[in-house]
Protein backbone atom coordinates (compact mmCIF):
# COMPACT_ATOMS: atom_id res chain seq x y z
CA UNK A 1 0.00 0.00 0.00
CA UNK A 2 2.32 2.71 -1.16
CA UNK A 3 -0.54 5.31 -1.07
CA UNK A 4 -0.76 4.74 2.75
CA UNK A 5 1.09 7.80 4.26
CA UNK A 6 -1.95 8.90 6.27
CA UNK A 7 -3.11 12.23 6.04
CA UNK A 8 -5.40 12.19 9.22
CA UNK A 9 -7.39 15.37 9.07
CA UNK A 10 -7.82 17.15 12.54
CA UNK A 11 -9.05 19.94 10.97
CA UNK A 12 -12.87 19.52 11.17
CA UNK A 13 -13.82 22.70 8.30
CA UNK A 14 -12.64 23.08 5.50
CA UNK A 15 -14.53 26.12 4.47
CA UNK A 16 -12.45 29.25 4.54
CA UNK A 17 -13.44 31.01 7.86
CA UNK A 18 -11.33 32.94 9.66
CA UNK A 19 -8.96 31.47 13.10
CA UNK A 20 -11.18 33.78 15.13
CA UNK A 21 -14.43 32.34 13.78
CA UNK A 22 -13.37 28.91 14.55
CA UNK A 23 -12.52 29.54 18.31
CA UNK A 24 -15.95 31.19 18.75
CA UNK A 25 -16.98 28.09 16.99
CA UNK A 26 -15.76 25.40 19.62
CA UNK A 27 -16.38 27.96 23.06
CA UNK A 28 -20.35 28.12 22.22
CA UNK A 29 -20.76 24.74 20.41
CA UNK A 30 -23.16 23.39 22.39
CA UNK A 31 -22.15 20.23 24.90
CA UNK A 32 -26.00 18.73 25.09
CA UNK A 33 -29.22 18.05 23.20
CA UNK A 34 -31.07 20.31 25.51
CA UNK A 35 -28.90 23.33 24.54
CA UNK A 36 -28.89 22.57 20.93
CA UNK A 37 -32.04 24.70 20.09
CA UNK A 38 -34.58 24.16 17.48
CA UNK A 39 -34.16 21.95 14.35
CA UNK A 40 -36.88 19.31 16.80
CA UNK A 41 -37.25 16.84 13.79
CA UNK A 42 -33.80 16.11 12.80
CA UNK A 43 -33.09 15.85 16.43
CA UNK A 44 -35.53 13.42 16.80
CA UNK A 45 -34.59 11.38 14.16
CA UNK A 46 -31.16 11.04 15.55
CA UNK A 47 -32.14 9.96 19.06
CA UNK A 48 -34.86 7.49 17.32
CA UNK A 49 -31.58 6.04 15.78
CA UNK A 50 -29.51 6.09 18.47
CA UNK A 51 -31.71 4.69 20.77
CA UNK A 52 -33.02 1.77 18.40
CA UNK A 53 -29.33 1.00 18.07
CA UNK A 54 -28.07 1.14 21.08
CA UNK A 55 -31.13 -1.69 21.71
CA UNK A 56 -30.02 -3.96 19.23
CA UNK A 57 -26.13 -3.67 20.83
CA UNK A 58 -25.30 -2.14 17.29
CA UNK A 59 -23.56 1.01 16.29
CA UNK A 60 -26.37 3.10 14.66
CA UNK A 61 -27.08 3.89 11.12
CA UNK A 62 -24.90 6.22 9.00
CA UNK A 63 -26.77 9.27 7.93
CA UNK A 64 -26.19 12.69 6.04
CA UNK A 65 -26.76 16.40 7.18
CA UNK A 66 -26.86 18.93 5.04
CA UNK A 67 -27.80 22.66 4.98
CA UNK A 68 -26.06 25.99 4.40
CA UNK A 69 -23.24 26.39 6.30
CA UNK A 70 -22.87 28.08 10.29
CA UNK A 71 -26.91 25.58 10.68
CA UNK A 72 -25.25 23.48 13.32
CA UNK A 73 -23.87 19.77 11.45
CA UNK A 74 -20.65 20.00 13.19
CA UNK A 75 -22.36 20.62 16.27
CA UNK A 76 -24.86 17.40 15.35
CA UNK A 77 -22.18 14.91 14.91
CA UNK A 78 -20.08 15.68 17.72
CA UNK A 79 -23.46 15.49 19.85
CA UNK A 80 -24.70 12.05 18.13
CA UNK A 81 -20.54 11.00 19.95
CA UNK A 82 -21.52 12.14 22.77
CA UNK A 83 -24.99 10.47 23.52
CA UNK A 84 -23.19 7.40 21.88
CA UNK A 85 -19.99 7.80 24.58
CA UNK A 86 -18.04 6.88 21.46
CA UNK A 87 -14.52 8.73 19.87
CA UNK A 88 -15.75 11.27 16.78
CA UNK A 89 -13.26 11.14 14.51
CA UNK A 90 -13.34 14.26 11.69
CA UNK A 91 -12.17 14.47 8.27
CA UNK A 92 -13.26 16.23 5.58
CA UNK A 93 -14.07 15.68 1.35
CA UNK A 94 -11.16 17.77 0.01
CA UNK A 95 -8.39 16.42 2.78
CA UNK A 96 -9.18 12.64 1.64
CA UNK A 97 -6.92 13.04 -1.89
CA UNK A 98 -5.81 9.34 -1.82
CA UNK A 99 -7.70 5.91 -1.32
CA UNK A 100 -4.79 5.16 0.79
CA UNK A 101 -6.09 7.95 3.17
CA UNK A 102 -9.41 6.88 3.36
CA UNK A 103 -8.25 3.17 4.24
CA UNK A 104 -5.78 4.81 7.12
CA UNK A 105 -8.75 6.26 8.26
CA UNK A 106 -11.09 3.50 8.55
CA UNK A 107 -8.21 0.85 9.86
CA UNK A 108 -7.55 2.90 12.80
CA UNK A 109 -11.39 3.56 13.91
CA UNK A 110 -12.05 2.02 17.42
CA UNK A 111 -15.14 -0.38 17.20
CA UNK A 112 -18.43 2.02 17.48
CA UNK A 113 -16.30 5.52 16.73
CA UNK A 114 -18.24 7.80 14.84
CA UNK A 115 -16.53 9.04 11.58
CA UNK A 116 -17.33 12.73 10.69
CA UNK A 117 -16.84 13.87 7.04
CA UNK A 118 -17.69 17.63 6.67
CA UNK A 119 -18.30 18.46 2.93
CA UNK A 120 -18.66 15.15 2.00
CA UNK A 121 -19.55 15.87 -1.81
CA UNK A 122 -16.26 16.64 -2.08
CA UNK A 123 -14.67 13.32 -2.39
CA UNK A 124 -13.73 11.87 -5.42
CA UNK A 125 -15.38 9.04 -7.08
CA UNK A 126 -12.73 6.43 -7.14
CA UNK A 127 -12.59 7.37 -3.05
CA UNK A 128 -16.54 7.35 -2.95
CA UNK A 129 -15.98 3.77 -4.32
CA UNK A 130 -14.17 2.34 -1.64
CA UNK A 131 -16.72 4.16 0.50
CA UNK A 132 -19.54 2.15 -0.61
CA UNK A 133 -18.30 -1.50 0.93
CA UNK A 134 -16.91 -0.22 3.87
CA UNK A 135 -20.69 1.62 4.73
CA UNK A 136 -22.78 -1.01 3.60
CA UNK A 137 -20.95 -4.30 4.54
CA UNK A 138 -17.89 -2.84 7.25
CA UNK A 139 -14.95 -4.04 4.35
CA UNK A 140 -12.57 -2.78 2.95
CA UNK A 141 -11.09 -4.03 -0.38
CA UNK A 142 -7.82 -3.25 -1.04
CA UNK A 143 -5.95 -3.86 -4.46
CA UNK A 144 -2.42 -4.89 -4.10
CA UNK A 145 -0.30 -5.04 -7.32
CA UNK A 146 -1.30 -3.94 -10.72
CA UNK A 147 -1.74 -5.70 -14.31
CA UNK A 148 -1.90 -9.56 -14.14
CA UNK A 149 -0.34 -10.30 -10.50
CA UNK A 150 -3.06 -7.58 -9.07
CA UNK A 151 -5.56 -8.57 -6.08
CA UNK A 152 -7.11 -7.91 -3.93
CA UNK A 153 -7.37 -8.09 -0.21
CA UNK A 154 -10.66 -7.56 2.11
CA UNK A 155 -10.13 -6.42 5.36
CA UNK A 156 -12.74 -6.12 7.92
CA UNK A 157 -13.37 -3.04 9.79
CA UNK A 158 -14.56 -2.09 13.47
CA UNK A 159 -17.89 -1.15 13.38
CA UNK A 160 -18.68 2.35 13.05
CA UNK A 161 -21.30 5.33 12.03
CA UNK A 162 -20.74 7.82 9.12
CA UNK A 163 -21.85 10.80 9.32
CA UNK A 164 -21.43 13.29 6.59
CA UNK A 165 -22.30 16.66 5.99
CA UNK A 166 -22.95 18.44 3.02
CA UNK A 167 -23.80 22.11 1.59
CA UNK A 168 -24.86 20.67 -1.35
CA UNK A 169 -27.16 17.79 -1.51
CA UNK A 170 -27.15 18.26 -4.83
CA UNK A 171 -23.85 17.16 -5.62
CA UNK A 172 -23.87 13.84 -3.74
CA UNK A 173 -24.45 10.96 -6.03
CA UNK A 174 -27.47 8.47 -6.08
CA UNK A 175 -24.95 5.14 -5.42
CA UNK A 176 -23.27 7.43 -1.95
CA UNK A 177 -26.83 8.94 -0.98
CA UNK A 178 -28.55 5.49 -0.89
CA UNK A 179 -25.88 4.26 1.80
CA UNK A 180 -27.17 6.30 4.40
CA UNK A 181 -29.68 4.34 4.98
CA UNK A 182 -29.98 5.81 8.74
CA UNK A 183 -31.51 8.91 7.01
CA UNK A 184 -30.64 12.09 5.20
CA UNK A 185 -31.75 14.96 7.29
CA UNK A 186 -31.84 18.77 6.08
CA UNK A 187 -31.31 21.41 8.54
CA UNK A 188 -33.29 24.31 8.53
CA UNK A 189 -32.60 28.01 9.06
CA UNK A 190 -33.67 29.14 12.25
CA UNK A 191 -36.67 31.20 13.53
CA UNK A 192 -35.92 34.59 15.25
CA UNK A 193 -37.05 33.20 18.53
CA UNK A 194 -34.73 30.43 18.17
CA UNK A 195 -31.52 32.89 17.27
CA UNK A 196 -32.45 34.91 20.17
CA UNK A 197 -32.20 31.51 22.48
CA UNK A 198 -28.82 30.85 21.27
CA UNK A 199 -27.64 34.37 21.61
CA UNK A 200 -29.04 34.69 25.11
CA UNK A 201 -26.87 31.57 25.88
CA UNK A 202 -24.08 32.78 24.40
CA UNK A 203 -23.90 35.85 25.75
CA UNK A 204 -23.93 34.25 29.23
CA UNK A 205 -20.97 31.68 28.31
CA UNK A 206 -19.43 34.95 26.81
CA UNK A 207 -19.77 37.22 29.60
CA UNK A 208 -21.88 39.38 28.04
CA UNK A 209 -24.63 42.01 29.73
CA UNK A 210 -27.05 42.65 26.88
CA UNK A 211 -30.38 44.57 26.56
CA UNK A 212 -33.21 42.42 25.28
CA UNK A 213 -33.92 44.68 22.55
CA UNK A 214 -30.26 44.54 21.24
CA UNK A 215 -30.04 40.85 21.18
CA UNK A 216 -33.47 40.79 19.22
CA UNK A 217 -31.93 43.19 16.35
CA UNK A 218 -28.67 40.79 16.29
CA UNK A 219 -31.21 38.10 15.61
CA UNK A 220 -33.04 39.69 13.47
CA UNK A 221 -29.97 40.36 10.90
CA UNK A 222 -28.32 37.03 11.10
CA UNK A 223 -29.40 35.50 8.37
CA UNK A 224 -31.70 33.05 10.71
CA UNK A 225 -28.14 31.43 10.79
CA UNK A 226 -26.17 30.57 14.36
CA UNK A 227 -23.04 30.95 13.54
CA UNK A 228 -23.54 34.74 11.80
CA UNK A 229 -25.56 35.58 15.10
CA UNK A 230 -22.52 34.47 17.16
CA UNK A 231 -20.73 36.64 15.46
CA UNK A 232 -22.40 39.57 15.51
CA UNK A 233 -23.36 39.14 19.04
CA UNK A 234 -19.27 39.12 19.47
CA UNK A 235 -18.77 42.14 17.48
CA UNK A 236 -21.34 44.29 18.71
CA UNK A 237 -19.84 43.57 22.38
CA UNK A 238 -16.53 44.62 20.87
CA UNK A 239 -17.98 48.25 20.11
CA UNK A 240 -20.17 48.70 23.09
CA UNK A 241 -16.60 48.10 24.74
CA UNK A 242 -15.35 50.43 23.20
CA UNK A 243 -18.12 52.88 23.64
CA UNK A 244 -18.22 52.28 27.16
CA UNK A 245 -21.57 51.13 27.45
CA UNK A 246 -23.38 48.20 27.49
CA UNK A 247 -24.51 46.37 24.85
CA UNK A 248 -27.68 48.10 23.78
CA UNK A 249 -29.86 47.99 20.96
CA UNK A 250 -28.22 51.22 19.70
CA UNK A 251 -24.46 49.84 19.70
CA UNK A 252 -26.10 46.50 18.00
CA UNK A 253 -27.19 48.59 15.38
CA UNK A 254 -23.69 50.69 15.29
CA UNK A 255 -21.78 47.32 14.95
CA UNK A 256 -24.47 45.80 12.12
CA UNK A 257 -24.03 49.47 10.14
CA UNK A 258 -20.17 48.88 10.61
CA UNK A 259 -19.99 45.31 8.74
CA UNK A 260 -22.85 46.28 6.60
CA UNK A 261 -25.40 44.47 7.22
CA UNK A 262 -28.85 45.89 6.55
CA UNK A 263 -32.15 45.66 7.82
CA UNK A 264 -32.88 42.83 6.46
CA UNK A 265 -29.88 41.07 7.22
CA UNK A 266 -28.30 41.40 3.94
CA UNK A 267 -24.84 41.70 3.93
CA UNK A 268 -22.56 43.95 1.08
CA UNK A 269 -22.18 40.52 -1.40
CA UNK A 270 -25.85 40.16 -0.84
CA UNK A 271 -26.80 43.08 -2.03
CA UNK A 272 -23.61 43.42 -4.80
CA UNK A 273 -25.24 40.25 -6.41
CA UNK A 274 -28.89 41.30 -6.26
CA UNK A 275 -27.47 44.91 -7.43
CA UNK A 276 -25.71 42.81 -10.27
CA UNK A 277 -29.15 41.13 -11.32
CA UNK A 278 -31.10 44.03 -11.25
CA UNK A 279 -28.71 46.52 -13.32
CA UNK A 280 -26.38 44.23 -15.64
CA UNK A 281 -29.12 41.86 -16.42
CA UNK A 282 -32.22 43.72 -16.21
CA UNK A 283 -33.57 41.54 -13.51
CA UNK A 284 -32.68 38.22 -14.94
CA UNK A 285 -32.96 35.23 -15.63
CA UNK A 286 -29.14 34.43 -15.62
CA UNK A 287 -27.13 31.61 -15.04
CA UNK A 288 -25.44 31.60 -11.73
CA UNK A 289 -21.83 31.93 -13.73
CA UNK A 290 -22.21 34.73 -15.16
CA UNK A 291 -24.46 36.63 -12.40
CA UNK A 292 -20.86 35.33 -9.96
CA UNK A 293 -18.38 37.31 -12.64
CA UNK A 294 -20.50 40.18 -13.13
CA UNK A 295 -21.03 40.83 -8.86
CA UNK A 296 -16.94 39.60 -8.23
CA UNK A 297 -18.12 37.00 -6.33
CA UNK A 298 -17.30 32.69 -6.03
CA UNK A 299 -19.89 31.14 -7.88
CA UNK A 300 -19.29 28.14 -5.41
CA UNK A 301 -19.84 30.65 -2.36
CA UNK A 302 -22.94 32.16 -4.19
CA UNK A 303 -24.22 28.37 -4.41
CA UNK A 304 -23.60 27.58 -1.07
CA UNK A 305 -23.68 30.30 1.45
CA UNK A 306 -25.39 33.50 -0.15
CA UNK A 307 -28.07 32.17 -2.22
CA UNK A 308 -29.84 29.49 0.22
CA UNK A 309 -30.75 32.56 2.39
CA UNK A 310 -31.30 35.19 -0.56
CA UNK A 311 -34.48 32.59 -1.44
CA UNK A 312 -36.07 31.75 1.65
CA UNK A 313 -36.52 34.86 2.26
CA UNK A 314 -37.60 35.77 -1.40
CA UNK A 315 -35.07 37.76 -2.85
CA UNK A 316 -34.00 35.59 -5.38
CA UNK A 317 -35.99 33.03 -7.55
CA UNK A 318 -34.34 30.32 -9.04
CA UNK A 319 -35.97 29.20 -12.75
CA UNK A 320 -34.36 26.92 -14.87
CA UNK A 321 -33.21 29.44 -17.52
CA UNK A 322 -31.30 30.92 -14.39
CA UNK A 323 -31.51 33.40 -11.40
CA UNK A 324 -34.06 36.33 -10.88
CA UNK A 325 -34.73 38.82 -8.89
CA UNK A 326 -37.93 39.36 -7.10
CA UNK A 327 -39.81 42.96 -6.31
CA UNK A 328 -38.68 42.57 -2.64
CA UNK A 329 -35.36 42.79 -3.61
CA UNK A 330 -36.45 45.62 -6.17
CA UNK A 331 -37.84 47.30 -3.34
CA UNK A 332 -35.52 46.63 -0.66
CA UNK A 333 -32.80 48.32 -2.96
CA UNK A 334 -34.25 50.77 -4.31
CA UNK A 335 -35.83 50.72 -8.13
CA UNK A 336 -32.23 50.90 -9.39
CA UNK A 337 -30.88 48.38 -7.74
CA UNK A 338 -28.81 51.11 -5.49
CA UNK A 339 -29.27 50.72 -1.69
CA UNK A 340 -30.82 54.28 -0.20
CA UNK A 341 -29.99 54.08 3.00
CA UNK A 342 -27.91 51.06 5.22
CA UNK A 343 -30.48 51.16 8.25
N1 LIG B 1 -28.99 24.45 17.19
C1 LIG B 1 -28.04 25.20 17.73
N2 LIG B 1 -28.17 25.68 18.99
C2 LIG B 1 -27.22 26.47 19.51
N3 LIG B 1 -26.09 26.84 18.86
C3 LIG B 1 -25.90 26.40 17.62
C4 LIG B 1 -26.86 25.54 17.00
N4 LIG B 1 -26.40 25.25 15.76
C5 LIG B 1 -25.23 25.87 15.62
N5 LIG B 1 -24.92 26.57 16.73
C6 LIG B 1 -23.75 27.43 16.91
O1 LIG B 1 -23.22 27.76 15.64
C7 LIG B 1 -21.89 27.31 15.51
C8 LIG B 1 -21.72 26.73 14.13
O2 LIG B 1 -22.37 25.48 14.05
P1 LIG B 1 -21.74 24.26 13.22
O3 LIG B 1 -22.27 23.01 13.81
O4 LIG B 1 -20.26 24.39 13.16
O5 LIG B 1 -22.38 24.53 11.79
P2 LIG B 1 -22.13 23.77 10.40
O6 LIG B 1 -21.29 22.58 10.69
O7 LIG B 1 -23.49 23.44 9.90
O8 LIG B 1 -21.44 24.76 9.52
C9 LIG B 1 -21.70 26.28 16.63
O9 LIG B 1 -20.41 26.29 17.13
C10 LIG B 1 -22.66 26.77 17.69
O10 LIG B 1 -22.02 27.73 18.51
MG1 LIG C 1 -19.40 22.29 9.95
Amino acid sequence: MSSTQSKRAHSEEEEPKEAGERVLDQTLRPEAWEEYVGQENVKENLRVLIAAARERNHAPEHTLLYGPPGLGKTTLAHLVAKELGANMRATAGPVIERVGDLAAILTNLEPGDVLFIDEIHRLNKTIEEVLYPAMEAGKLDIIIGKGPSARTIELALPSFTLVGATTRIGLISAPLRSRFSGGVFQLDFYSEKEIERILARSAKILGIEADADALQEIAKRSRKTPRTANYLLKRSRDVAQLDRTGLSKVAAEKALAMIGIDTAGLTPSDRRILEALITKFAGGPVGVKTLAAAAAEDEQTIEDVYEPYLMQEGFLERTPRGRIVTLRAREHLGKRGVQKKLI
